[in-house]
This record gives C-alpha cells, structure tokens and sequence, in this order.
C-alpha cells in the first residue's frame, strides 16, 4: 500500500525526543534519542525525508519501514507487534491507523485490523525523566451481524523500538539464588538476542534492563539504549538485528509478556492490555539510564516520602524459633540500637514449625503463640518502632488446612501434581474464593495487630500454572495470576492506606516496576555477604533508587556463602539501601552493639543524601575494586564508598576521579570513621587521606571531579566511607 506522508508528532523530556510520522497505512518512527530541539516544519519534512534507506536488491520493491506496529504486512521480517489467528485463520494481520491523539508528554496511536478483528490503542507517554512508557490494548469489538463469534487466539504483543546500527553491544542480567542481577554482555549479532521468562515471576535471572548501547559504553559514558518490561510474570525480549536493518535503524528492542498456548483468547467484547515496556536512552552511559529510572521511580505520587525506617528482620536471627523471650530480647535490644522497624519472618502462623508445613493457613499459632501476636507487638509499638509482618500468600504447603479443604484452589493439573518446590506449591489467586480468603485473612492479621509493614513473599516459580476449571479442564493461568496478586495488593494496600509492602520472591526473584507500582521497597537477595551484595546491589540499582532496595548488615559470618566478612565491611555495602540489621543482636557482644549503634546513627544522618541524590558508580580497570557514591542533585554534597573485593596486581590505584562532582569549585573531604575502618594493604597515605582521618580537607572539584583522587590500598574484603561537601 502506498504511504502518505504527514504531520509528525514530537514528544520530548529530559534530553530525549521520540519523533513519530503520523502517516498511513501506518505511523513510523523517525527517531528515538537525543534531544533533536524544536522541530519547525522544515525540520520535520527533513526527518521524512530522510527516514527511508535504499531499496535493496532482491528484496521488497519499497523502501523498509519501521512503522509503530511492524508486521509481515509492511514486509517486516523480524519479531511482529502481534501474533495469533482464529480458529488457524486471520494470521496475517492488515493494521491501520484510525486516529491519534497528542496530550502533554503522551502521543495515543488508534489502529484497527480488519483481519483479526483488533481494535489496537498505542499509548506512548514520555515521562519527565525521559523514560517512555509504551502500552498496547487489543480490544475485539462487540460482534455485528454476520461477524465471526470465534475468538481469536493472540500469541503474542510486543512493544518494539528502533536504535541505531552503531547500537552494537548488548548487556542484560542473568543470576540465581543469592547471586541476583548479574550483568552479562557481548557482541550485539545478526538475528533475535531473546530472553524468555518462563518462570511465571522475572526470576532471579531477570533479563532486567535489555540494553544495546555504542561499543565501549561503561557507567559513565556512551550511548545507550535499555528496555524494562515491567511486569511479574511470563515475558519476552528481544534485541533483533536483521541485515537489512530496520528502515534506516539498524536493530529494535522489543518487549512484552510471554503468552502460553490458548492463554488470551478475545471474544467479541474482550480486551487484553499489555506490560508497561520503559523504553529509556541516554548519552552518559549506564548511570544515565538508571540516572532516567530512579527519577521515574521518584516522580510517582506513592514513592515512599517518609524517611526509610531502619530495619531489623527476624529471619537470620531465629528462623522458625518463634521463642517469645527471645524475640522480646531481640526487640529490646533493636531499640538500643535505633531500629525503628522490626519485623517478624517466617514461622508465625498455624503449623509453621519449618518450611514442610503450614503456608495458606494465615492465623497465629497458638502453639506458639498462645496469646496471639500481642507481646510482640506491644513492645515493637511500645518502643515507638514499627512492626512488621512475612507472609507469602500466592503459596500453599500440601500439609495445611487450606490445601486439605480447598484442593480446587492449586494453581496446578486437576490429573497430579508436580515437583513441589520448597514443599509448596502456588494458590490460585484467579479462583475468586481463594482471593476473598487472601484479602480477608489479611486484613483480618493487619488490623488486629496494627502491621505496618508486610514482607511479601514468593519462594516457588509456576511451573504447569494452570487453573483447575469447572469444567474439568486446565487452562492456563499465569497472566491471570499476575493480574490477580495485583488486584489482591491494591484492594489490601486500599484498606490499610498507610500499609507498606515489600517484594520478596527468595530474594530478588521479583523485582519488576509491576510490583513496584504496588509495593515499597525490593529485598534483592538473600545473600547478606558484603562481596555478594556490593555487585547484586550496584545492578538491582540499575533501576532501582537506593531508598527501594533493602540492604542489610548480617552477621559475621555469612549464612548463604559461608564468608567470614569485616564488620566495617558489612556496615559500609547496608548502608547505601535502605538499611536494616538481619542478626541475631542477642549473640553480639556489647562491643559489637555499640559498632552497630554508631552506624545505625550514620544511616539516619545520611539518609536524607542517600534516598535522594543520584546514583553514581566510577569506571574503573581494575575489576577487585569499586567506587560508588550518591551525589546531591546541586553536587554539594556526595558520599562514596571505596570497596576492595579480592586483591589485585594493581598495587595502587593512581589518581580516581570521584563520579558526579563537577570540576570546578571548592570542597572538602573526610574520612567518615562511625562504621569503622578498613584494613590497608600499604604501609601509610596517600596524604589527604591520612589528613582526612581526622577532619576535613579542602580540595577542589579540580582535583576530586578533575585530576583525580590517590586511593588508599585496601585489604581485600574491605570499604572506605568518603564523604564530600562543597565549600560555600
Ligand atoms: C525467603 C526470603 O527471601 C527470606 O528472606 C525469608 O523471608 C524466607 N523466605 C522465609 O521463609
């Protein structure tokens, strides 16, 4: 079909335009990137102009497109927008536009398709901080006279966008229990990069952010372009480079949820709408990106606003033993210490003496607890700290009342089960009875004992996650699901509007800006072993703003790898999170109290820089050392941590730039000592940093942001806290 050209429609933020040529058939993108400034006409008709590359030989007599909704119709050879027939017709959808509207920030593509019968909206919405939203609801209309009754059967949506051909390396996340996030990169080649998330949650292999990015790009500098699907269950992305490029792109990015065989089947009258895919670009490498994401994350109207309470978490410190001396003790001792959230793990509820028995049975055992949760509680309160609670209410052990009288509510084959994982296996929060009995009990638990933090758990992937229908058949059901512990977080979070709620799947098998639209805060792993932590928290924060991500300092010796860590260490990797304790405090000697006392003081100081400023983390050539920081928005003020992980034959590190500091202006430096020293690997300095020991020292940005920094040489499994201010 021939192409009309047309207006075009320009969204721009933050340094980033999104120009889309509203043409027919179909709109096409002319240009995701920088900033291309007020497009006059002119400008526009140029984009247009050139926006069409050679016609090839053998190939299509037209130039190739990369229109808004790509297809086989518009001869596209690469990952379709949408997928799916009716009844094993209508597969080669025809898609057009009917109408698109411009509001601030957000351009809305009306498309319809007369083969498959969609009603197609595309919603773009560029966010203040330059992340584009992209969403697509398929809507079959209401059946007319004659109209075919079948459902057509969709089997895929992906939202795509084109990047340049010099997008030509690709990094995305990969990991496993206790070693979440972890990044993984090469070569962008010809054909699909797929990451498929079979796991029904992202996975503690998440993809996470799909980047592609200039060849070379590192946290601070370079080109780059990131896809975030932002959605907990079942997901695809795809990096796709064809040889003939994409119009006059050279790749896309694309996005969307994994849909199992017969999972969206829309009848006249139904509608399917897509994940959130954050489409995000920046010129100043990977801090760039999660320089846009934290600033997404910052801007929602539920971003938590009050300081992040520290934390002390129950389950490293007695796992099922549910003593209530000792968990008094435990909350006394809490309170010295100037923890101001405790909260109570695994182990509370009916018939949960381990992990083979009791979860879907949400009321207090009384065996254990005989006067209900109060004691407890009362003296949480009473110590003017805030409780909190674990449940895990997607999941059920076969030993528990719920799965003894309501074998219809497994989210698994009505003919036998399979593998349990963790002695458990997934409720089917679809079936309306299994989700009333969810929010009821709840509820029921939040308000009687006042919770004010519920840690939100989800230890088993949905593996054969069908649900057991009336009519004897499985169908499945993980999109339903996904949908449904949204509904059940919502309609829980509406009763108990000051409720917050943390994501837990083993750790950080769910961390995804679906759950994130609905919870408060991620716990990343349940590796607490600072080596561990500082590389899961420097990539959970590839997204994530640190006031998100639950960081805590464990014992000394590490419960999930066995390491034997420094105390000043532990200290240095929990700070820069949302801080919190997973120890057992009634084995620490006073000594160690008081170490934990002086650092949760510090946490509180510095909270207010760490939860707000952004995020920067130095590229550096030696992979056993790492410097992070957090440097206020005005730069008047930054902290950054110097971490040794292994040794090194680099016997010292030369001048380092501190990341984030201009190069101009006055500052002085200190060495912040509350959290303890590192021990050095070197016999004394550099100079300021022995002069930084005991105050400030004036430097200027020339030097910190410019020159570059002597860093002292650390012993392996050590961090140094530096703090920065400017000069007024
Ligand atoms: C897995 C979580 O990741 C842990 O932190 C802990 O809450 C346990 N579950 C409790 O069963």
């Amino acid at each position: 079909m021939p192409r009309t050209t047309a207006r075009t429609a320009h969204l721009r933020a933050a340094g980033v335009s999104f120009v889309v040529e509203l043409s027919s058939p179909l709109p096409r993108i002319l240009h995701w990137g920088a900033d291309l400034g007020d497009l006059t006409d002119e400008d526009a008709d140029a984009l247009t102009l050139t926006a069409d590359g050679a016609v090839l030989n053998s190939a299509l007599d037209l130039p190739r497109q990369c229109t808004v909704w790509p297809t086989e119709a518009d001869g596209w050879s690469g990952t379709p927008a949408h997928q799916g027939h009716r009844g094993g017709t209508a597969t080669t959808p025809r898609v057009r536009l009917t109408g698109a509207e411009e509001r601030p920030g957000e351009l809305v593509l009306r498309l319809a398709d007369e083969v498959s019968e969609l009603d197609i909206t595309l919603t773009y919405r560029l966010d203040p901080s330059g992340v584009l939203g992209v969403v697509t609801e398929l809507t079959r209309p209401v059946a007319g006279p004659g109209q075919d009754r079948a459902p057509y059967d969709l089997t895929g949506v992906t939202a795509l966008l084109p990047v340049p051909h010099r997008a030509d390396e690709v990094l995305d996340f990969t990991g496993k229990w206790c070693r979440e996030a972890s990044p993984q990169r090469g070569g962008l080649r010809f054909g699909s990069h797929v990451r498929e998330v079979r796991r029904g949650r992202p996975g503690a292999d998440s993809p996470y952010l799909l980047t592609l990015g200039v060849p070379g790009f590192g946290f601070r500098t370079g080109e780059v372009w990131g896809l975030h699907v932002g959605w907990s269950g079942n997901q695809r992305w795809v990096a796709e480079r064809l040889p003939e490029g994409a119009g006059v792109h050279g790749a896309v990015l694309g996005g969307g949820e994994l849909l199992a065989p017969g999972e969206i089947r829309l009848a006249p009258g139904d509608r399917y709408t897509s994940p959130v895919c954050h489409f995000v670009w920046s010129d100043a490498g990977l801090d760039g990106l999660a320089d846009r994401f934290h600033n997404l994350l910052r801007g929602r109207p539920a971003h938590p606003a009050t300081p992040r309470p520290l934390t002390l978490n129950t389950w490293e410190a007695v796992y099922f033993d549910h003593r209530i001396d000792r968990l008094l003790e435990l909350a006394d001792l809490a309170a010295e210490t100037g923890v101001e959230r405790l909260v109570l793990d695994d182990g509370w509820f009916a018939g949960r003496r381990d992990d083979t028995a009791g979860l879907g049975d949400w009321t207090v055992d009384p065996a254990v607890w005989p006067q209900g949760l109060t004691p407890l509680v009362e003296r949480v309160h009473g110590h003017g700290m805030q409780f909190g609670l674990w449940v895990e209410p997607e999941m059920v052990n076969p030993d528990s009342d719920m799965a003894r009288e309501h074998p219809d509510w497994l989210l698994a084959p009505s003919q036998g089960l399979g593998p349990s994982w963790r002695h458990q296996y997934v409720v089917n929060l679809a079936h309306q009875d299994a989700w009333d009995y969810l929010l009821k009990s709840l509820d029921e638990i939040v308000t009687r004992y006042a919770v004010d933090y519920l840690k939100w758990d989800h230890n088993r992937e949905l593996h054969e996650a069908v649900a057991r229908g009336a009519d004897g058949a499985d169908r499945p059901g993980v999109h339903a699901q996904v949908e449904a512990v949204y509904r059940l977080i919502d309609a829980l979070k509406g009763r108990h509007p000051g409720l917050e709620i943390e994501s837990c799947a083993s750790g950080g098998a769910r961390v995804d800006l679906g759950i994130l639209a609905r919870t408060d805060r991620v716990w990343a792993s349940d590796c607490n072993d600072p080596v561990e932590r500082q590389a899961i928290q420097r990539w959970t924060g590839q997204l994530l703003p640190p006031e998100l991500v639950g960081t805590h300092v464990g014992g000394p010796h590490s419960h999930t790898s066995g390491r034997v860590t420094a105390e000043s260490f532990r200290y240095l990797t929990a700070l820069f999170g949302h801080a919190g304790i997973e120890d057992d405090l009634t084995a620490r000697t006073p000594q160690e109290r008081a170490g934990l006392k002086r650092w949760a003081a510090l946490y509180k100081e510095l909270r207010p820089l760490l939860h707000s400023g952004r995020v920067v983390r130095a590229d550096l050539t030696d992979d056993a050392t790492l410097l992070h920081g957090v440097v206020a928005d005005d730069a008047s003020h930054a902290v950054y941590c110097w971490v040794r992980t292994a040794t090194s034959t680099k016997a010292q590190s030369g001048r380092v730039q501190l990341p984030g500091l201009p190069t101009r202006g006055g500052y002085r430096v200190r060495v912040r000592t509350e959290a303890g020293l590192p021990a050095l690997h070197q016999t004394s300095g550099p100079a300021w940093f022995t002069a930084a020991l005991d105050g400030w020292v004036p430097l200027p940005g020339s030097v910190l942001g410019g020159a570059g920094l002597p860093l002292p040489t650390l012993e392996p499994g050590q961090a140094l806290l530096i703090e920065v201010t400017a000069l007024r």
